[in-house]
């Protein structure tokens, strides 16, 4: 199926007095349809630039992509007809209920079968108990969910959530993160900003992480890491009874064996390859209580790409 999100080297300078800011700066992203795509960086790191010209609430200095298909500059009516859109630090009217803040957006987008969407809209994010209650009496989750609410009005196949966790504490996370989960299992694709990885990151397939206007890498997850773990080398944990001597130039006369780490109750072994028949063969006749691989987390993905 074709990609969702298709940008080609897509460019947003900002003049700021005699300075010139890439806020975007050469950017190339492919988000594949089915996925729970995660635009990872720190605080100015282009992000929610980047999202805006794909919504086409901005325009690129150069540059061309496509959102479901439809040309990011010159279609950007149909994109956010269809796009499913939560920008960062979303408001409502404070005095209105949770249900009227949604008809309102509702009225604003021409939706029909209004009441049916709005029950199910709030059904779905869990505020359909709480559809009385004023946007200003709301928790900061609640508030978030209200927005992922007015963002699924038109059932969209396409959300684009900009930084949807921030501030929230770390159950309303959960529940966030519960939701968008749901969603996806339901078979839409999610698109998702923010800088903070433990909050969301867990249910990433996807990613793409950006620092200083550009994408440093992209793909899914799991490749991610592989490629990570194959230019930084693999590096095996061995939980042994006795740590010995003659075991580490044992393992240290293994070809792709770069390092021995001896420490008082497990050894690690670096190597530029995988190597674990090498080392397993090697350690014949030893007491093993546990032998893996070390798989970086997101948190070391993020840290090596980042830099
Ligand atoms: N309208 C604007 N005029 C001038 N500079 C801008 C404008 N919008 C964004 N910038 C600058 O572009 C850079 C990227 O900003 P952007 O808001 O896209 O980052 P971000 O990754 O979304 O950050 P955050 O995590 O804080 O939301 C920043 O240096 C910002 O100051
Ligand atoms: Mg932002």
């Amino acid at each position: 199926m074709a990609p969702v999100i298709e940008i080609r080297n897509l460019c947003k300078y900002y003049r700021v007095g005699k300075e010139v800011i890439k806020a975007v700066d050469g950017v190339d992203l492919l988000v594949p349809n089915g996925c729970i795509f995660g635009l990872i960086g720190p605080n100015g790191a282009g992000k929610s630039t980047l999202i805006h010209l794909l919504m086409g609430i901005i325009l690129p200095n150069s540059g061309s992509g496509e959102v479901l298909g439809y040309d990011i500059v010159k279609e950007s009516i149909e994109i956010r007809k269809r796009v499913g859109f939560m920008p960062e630090g979303i408001g409502f009217y404070t005095d209105l209920t949770a249900e009227q803040n949604l008809r309102a957006v509702a009225d604003l987008i021409g939706l029909e079968d209004k009441d049916k969407r709005v029950e199910e809209c709030l059904r779905t994010v869990g505020l359909w108990n709480f559809k009385k209650l004023k946007y200003k009496e709301m928790s900061t989750g609640m508030k978030q969910r209200l927005g992922l609410a007015q963002a699924l009005l038109k059932d969209p196949q396409l959300l684009i959530l900009d930084e949807p966790t921030a501030g929230i504490d770390p159950q309303g996370a959960r529940e966030f993160r519960d939701l968008v989960k749901e969603l996806y299992k339901e078979g839409k694709t999610i698109f998702i900003s923010t800088h903070l990885l433990y909050e969301i990151g867990p249910i990433l397939t996807h990613i793409a992480i950006m620092n200083k206007g550009r994408i440093t890498v992209q793909g899914g997850i799991d490749d991610i890491k592989e490629k990570l773990l194959s230019t930084q080398g693999y590096t095996y944990e061995i939980e042994i009874r006795e740590v010995k001597q003659e075991i580490k130039e044992k393992l240290s006369s293994i070809d792709t064996v770069k390092e021995v780490i001896m420490e008082p109750s497990k050894i690690l072994v670096r190597c530029s390859e995988p190597s674990s028949s090498e080392l397993m063969s090697a350690l014949i006749g030893e007491e093993i209580y546990s032998f893996r691989l070390l798989r970086p987390s997101l948190e070391d993905v993020f840290r090596a790409y980042t830099r």
